[in-house]
């Protein structure tokens, strides 16, 4: 039986068929113009997800009321008919692919920023009641974070509610409809209401925001009554064979009183009857909680939404769409066991917007993963525009486009981290000729040791070296360059992708035999210099290292995963000195295999490097893990299985460990780039060794790196 069968097959929703049942996710991604309008950036990022192979492609969060209910930077709009050529581009763009079109309608309700900056009162069921549990939010922040995120709100006088009259609802109802009328007349082939997300909809549907007595509160079919009166107003503008939708909350998580799946069946039933042709289910929670962003809509949980999806299914007879970190090849599978009948793509079809056409071209190994790093809805909640960290293409699909060379040039990439094969492999899809020198004796780089920390990360690595491994590039391992080594290659143009260099800070005891550096950890985890780990390790815990590196246990990643649960030579207490990403990767990784941690961390935040929503993540995760994470330290001392610090109240503090790990002192080092610069070989610097830019910042740097090679 052919792979990916199910997904592959083609799909119907009302009378819309579809080349098969992958749809691109609905997801706000503030390429806008300015004023609401859809240009050509909108146009790009759409058109290469429909050039990849998907059967539909939705515009996320399209505003029926711009500026009025917007809550993006830099948000579409659907408002007036202004707003249709740009539209009508990007369906005509779409459909010249064979893709489909959907428009997600939207208004933001008591997350309308545009509304709040602008002083409109926000429009919802009842205000909101003063919680006593403000969240975590502004807690997680970093300094130049909150700065950024509350400048706008600066100048704004005190938030207004508007607990909308029924005439209010009346108006809003029309203008929902006026947009999907205007979708119509704007070549669009379907629209989508959004009726999840903390948005106008979903707070009348939620009983913890939707405080009414009226006919508008209380009983389900009361708080789903201006969501129904809309899906008939709009069935009433495009008529009985055009698609309409509605994505809801199917669950509301981590609050008291929020939407349950019975109540998510009820409603869903309720829609069906008022005339809707499918419904796409989702999730939120508490918008107060940072951990919402990746138990709700953007799940971190693998199928996150499977079991709602398939127990709304079982009570409707229309199809149901679901997204939340599905794989195809469960994807393919939920098909066929008629739990669900499409399935949208977000975060994969950022990474890779060909997805669809590699399954079908039976080649799933060349999709480029996502590592689930939430780069990209972070840049939304920092009023940016959606990026991936792993493909640099993504929001800049005509900026960054790669053409072939117009002469093959020698190249030689010096390291084989993500900077270094991201560059090889561009360089050599180009018609380049390409030398990859790698000093130790595996592909990967640091990003090896961020794959045991965070598993995803590892998904990267392999493809990349798989992507490597298959293009025209000599690779050379254990081959350490140096200048000398450049000049006797005599390239044409040199790439330095070398990473980080990792400096033990100087922290008084720092070089007991229990303290471990940076560079100390990777050698460790990876089996690499064992010999520098003398008297710090025993010799059968350098044996049994070696032991797994010659056989290529501790080349497998996820070999690696698996045994440390059950032996890692680290004490049961660890102190991590430095509280960034790596610090707290770190301090999830070991909590989670059953040590005591505490982090020290000397800034007034931990997880710096962490994009925002993942941090939220992180925190969380390590609270339930019991990790301390301390900010605002000085004075660290370490003693004998001690260490000694100054608290953020200048008190002096004291605690037992087994093993310290400092995770600090990485900075750039363009030491090699310029020696080879001084030989006069033209070179670029990629990566870590630019100073940390994480994975993200090497795959960047080597895509621009090489669009000018
Ligand atoms: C524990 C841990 C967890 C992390 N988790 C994450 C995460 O979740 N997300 C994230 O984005 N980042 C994470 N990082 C950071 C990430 O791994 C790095 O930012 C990324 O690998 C940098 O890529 P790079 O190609 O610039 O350098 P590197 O990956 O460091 O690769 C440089 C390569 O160059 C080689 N080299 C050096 N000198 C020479 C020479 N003279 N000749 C030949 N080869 C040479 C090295 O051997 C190495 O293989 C983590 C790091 C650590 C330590
Ligand atoms: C950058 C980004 C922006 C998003 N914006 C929206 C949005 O505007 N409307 C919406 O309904 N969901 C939005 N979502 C949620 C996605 O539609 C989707 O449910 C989520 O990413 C989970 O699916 P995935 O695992 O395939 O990415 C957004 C998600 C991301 C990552
Ligand atoms: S930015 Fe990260 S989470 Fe978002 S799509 Fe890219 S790899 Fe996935």
């Amino acid at each position: 039986m052919p792979a990916f069968r199910h997904l592959l097959s083609p799909g119907r929703i009302n009378g819309m068929t579809l080349r098969n049942r992958i749809f691109f996710t609905p997801m706000g991604s503030n390429l806008a113009e300015e004023g609401g309008f859809s240009g050509e950036k909108l146009k790009d990022y759409y058109e290469e997800r429909a050039r990849g192979g998907a059967a539909l492609i939705t515009m996320g969060s399209v505003s029926i009321g711009y500026p009025e209910g917007a809550s993006n930077w830099r948000q579409e709009a659907i408002s007036d008919d202004r707003y249709i050529p740009g539209i009508r581009a990007i369906a005509d763009a779409v459909h010249a692919h064979g893709a489909k079109l959907a428009v997600q309608l939207h208004h933001a309700g008591l997350l309308a920023m545009h509304d709040m900056l602008e002083g409109r009162p926000l429009a919802c069921p009842s205000p909101p009641q003063a919680s006593k549990d403000s969240g975590d939010f502004v807690d997680v922040m970093l300094e130049e974070e909150q700065a950024r995120f509350f400048e706008p709100y600066a100048t704004m006088g005190e938030v207004k509610y508007d607990a909308l009259s029924a005439q209010q609802i009346e108006r809003i109802v029309q203008m929902f409809a006026d947009a999907a009328d205007r979708a119509k007349r704007a070549g669009v082939d379907a629209v989508e209401v959004h009726a999840g997300h903390g948005y106008i909809f979903s707070s009348f549907l939620s009983p913890a925001y939707n405080r009414r007595t009226d006919e508008y509160g209380g009983s389900v079919e009361n708080r789903a009554r201006f969501l129904l009166d809309t899906i008939k107003a709009i069935r009433a503008a495009v008529g009985p064979n055009y698609p309409v939708w509605m994505r809801f909350d199917s669950q509301e998580f981590l609050m008291d009183n929020g939407i349950t799946v019975e109540d998510a069946k009820a409603v869903a039933l309720l829609a069906e009857r008022a005339g809707l042709d499918a419904i796409h289910v989702s999730a939120h929670g508490d918008g107060n909680r940072g951990a919402t962003y990746s138990t709700g809509h953007a799940t971190d949980i693998r199928n996150g939404f499977v079991a709602n999806a398939a127990a709304i299914k079982a009570a409707i007879s229309i199809p149901v769409i679901c997204p939340g970190r599905i794989e195809p090849e469960d994807a393919d599978r939920f098909i066929a066991e008629g739990k669900l009948d499409f399935v949208t793509m977000g975060r994969k079809l950022l990474a890779d917007p060909h997805l669809p056409n590699k399954l079908a071209a039976g080649t799933p190994d060349k999709v480029r993963p996502c590592i689930y790093c939430y780069t990209c809805i972070s840049n939304i909640f920092n009023s940016k525009h959606v990026i991936c960290a792993v493909n640099p293409l993504t929001g800049y699909e005509r900026e960054r486009a790669q053409y072939p060379a117009e002469r093959r040039k020698t190249i030689v990439v010096v390291g084989g981290g993500p900077g270094g094969l991201e560059s090889a492999r561009l360089l050599a899809n180009k018609g380049h000729k390409v030398i990859l020198c790698e000093a130790s004796s595996r592909l990967g780089g640091t990003a090896q040791f961020a794959s045991v920390a965070y598993e995803p990360n590892q998904r990267i690595v392999d493809w990349l070296k798989n992507e490597v491994a298959r293009a025209d590039i000599d690779v050379r391992l254990n081959a350490r360059v140096t200048p000398e080594l450049i000049a006797s290659l005599k390239p044409d143009q040199v790439i330095v992708a070398t990473g980080a260099k990792r400096t033990m800070p100087a922290i008084p005891g720092g070089n007991r035999d229990f303290v471990f550096s940076g560079d100390d950890m990777r050698n460790l985890v990876l089996g690499q210099n064992l010999e520098s780990l003398r008297g710090k390790t025993s010799g059968i815990t350098r044996t049994a290292m070696k032991m797994g590196a010659i056989t290529g246990a501790t080349g497998k990643l996820e070999v690696l995963r698996r045994a440390s649960k059950v032996w890692m030579p680290i004490g049961k207490r660890v102190v991590i000195i430095g509280g960034e990403l790596v610090g707290l990767e770190l301090a999830e990784f070991l909590a989670a295999r059953d040590r005591t941690v505490t982090v020290l961390e000397e800034g007034t935040r931990v997880g710096k490097g962490l994009q925002l929503v993942r941090r939220f993540r992180v925190i969380d995760e390590c609270r339930h893990l019991g990790v301390a994470m301390l900010t605002q330290v000085s004075d660290v001392r370490i003693g004998d299985h001690l260490v000694t610090y100054t608290n953020e109240d200048q008190q002096q503090r004291t605690i037992a460990a087994d093993t310290v790990i400092v995770a600090k002192g990485a900075t750039g080092d363009l030491s090699l780039a310029e020696a080879i610069e001084r030989l006069g070989y033209p070179v670029a610097t990629v990566g870590d060794c630019t100073g940390v830019g994480y994975i993200e910042g090497a795959m960047r740097d080597a895509a621009l790196a090489v669009q000018t090679i």
